[in-house]
């Protein structure tokens, strides 16, 4: 009879056998799988385990500082906050290309990685690979596969830097991960929190990023998910965020004549990402988030719903 605790007691051992008394080093996303894996291998091998979380300054509202909390005072592990925003920012600066925008964040965080988990001195790396992450990768017909969008991970990085891999969630789907989240006492919010794409809020604000288009549309994105909540509708949508448009338009609030942003909404539901349909939210529900958004997020006088499906729409915008 196979159930979560027994895998985790399985796995830590597991874990135990390969590492011995070697140095693991976990980059923890902000994301349930690299969280769960980090708790994982810190059951197995103690401070054995350094975590290191690079804060691109693309992420959520409060998520950052979730995560470090979290871990350093919940589970007491060590981990390294490497606060890059103004790097990241820079990079990106006047950058509109959907692909050269994932080309540089994901190597500007191999760099910044890479220079902390020198100075720890790992012997191993581990990853909160997924089952669906193993087969993807898989090319059926062995000819060239087609990349829709490069995704973010760290790379070459193990060669390079000579690390073992160690990934314990390798045989398991995402819903199993959530499962072992929560025997592992992971936060219930935490582990049932949407998924999250490594390049951030940059690859949900088309054209060129800005410190204050990521600051506009977390605050946006901060209202639409608290009001998926408020409905009680966060846990049947597989991902819901806001994007911001790279168009002005003309609109009128009170007597005057406004001209600012355009926000898209996007909810979809889906079982791994692959595939999947716009959530049907109430017309009056759709209609009081615009009314919120419009009057309190400066900067945004106009709201759309996305209804496009997956195929041929993706997820994200980018
Ligand atoms: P798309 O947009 O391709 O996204 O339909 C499918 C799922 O993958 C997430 N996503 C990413 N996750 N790194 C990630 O870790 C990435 O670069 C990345 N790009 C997309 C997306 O949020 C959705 O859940």
């Amino acid at each position: 009879d196979w159930t979560m605790a027994s895998f985790r007691e399985e796995m830590t051992a597991k874990i135990k056998d390969q590492v011995g008394d070697g140095r693991v080093i976990c980059g923890l996303s902000g994301g349930v799988d690299s969280a769960v894996a980090a708790v994982l291998i810190h059951e197995a091998i103690g401070d054995q385990l350094t975590c290191v979380f690079v804060d691109t300054g693309l992420m959520r509202q409060g998520e950052a500082r979730a995560v470090v909390d979290l871990f350093r005072e919940h589970y007491h592990i060590p981990l390294v906050h490497v606060e890059a925003e103004d790097l990241f920012l820079s990079k990106l600066e006047g950058v509109e290309d959907p692909e050269r925008k994932r080309k540089i964040i994901g190597g500007t965080f191999i760099d910044v990685f890479e220079a902390e988990a020198k100075k720890i001195k790992g012997d191993f790396l581990a990853q909160g690979t997924l089952y669906p992450d193993v087969i993807e990768s898989v090319s059926f017909d062995g000819g060239p596969s087609v990349t829709i969008k490069s995704h973010h991970n760290v790379g070459g990085l193990p060669e390079r830097m000579n690390l073992k891999l160690v990934e314990p969630l390798r045989e398991l789907f995402k819903d199993e991960v959530r499962h072992l989240g929560q025997e592992l006492g992971l936060p219930e919010g935490f582990v049932k929190r949407h998924p999250f794409p490594g390049p951030g809020l940059a690859i949900r604000i088309p054209g060129a990023v800005t410190r204050e288009k990521a600051d506009l549309l977390r605050q946006a994105d901060a209202i639409y998910l608290e009001e998926i909540r408020a409905e009680g509708l966060y846990d049947a949508i597989w991902q819901a965020f806001a994007v911001l448009l790279p168009v002005k338009t003309v609109g009128v609030m009170g007597d005057e004549r406004s001209y600012d942003w355009v926000l898209a909404l996007r909810a979809v539901t889906s079982t791994d990402g692959m595939t999947a349909e716009s959530y049907p939210f109430e017309h009056r529900f759709l209609s009081r988030v615009a009314t919120r958004l419009i009057n309190e997020v400066d900067g945004i006088n106009r709201v759309t719903y996305d209804v496009t499906s997956k195929p041929p729409g993706t997820i994200e915008w980018e």
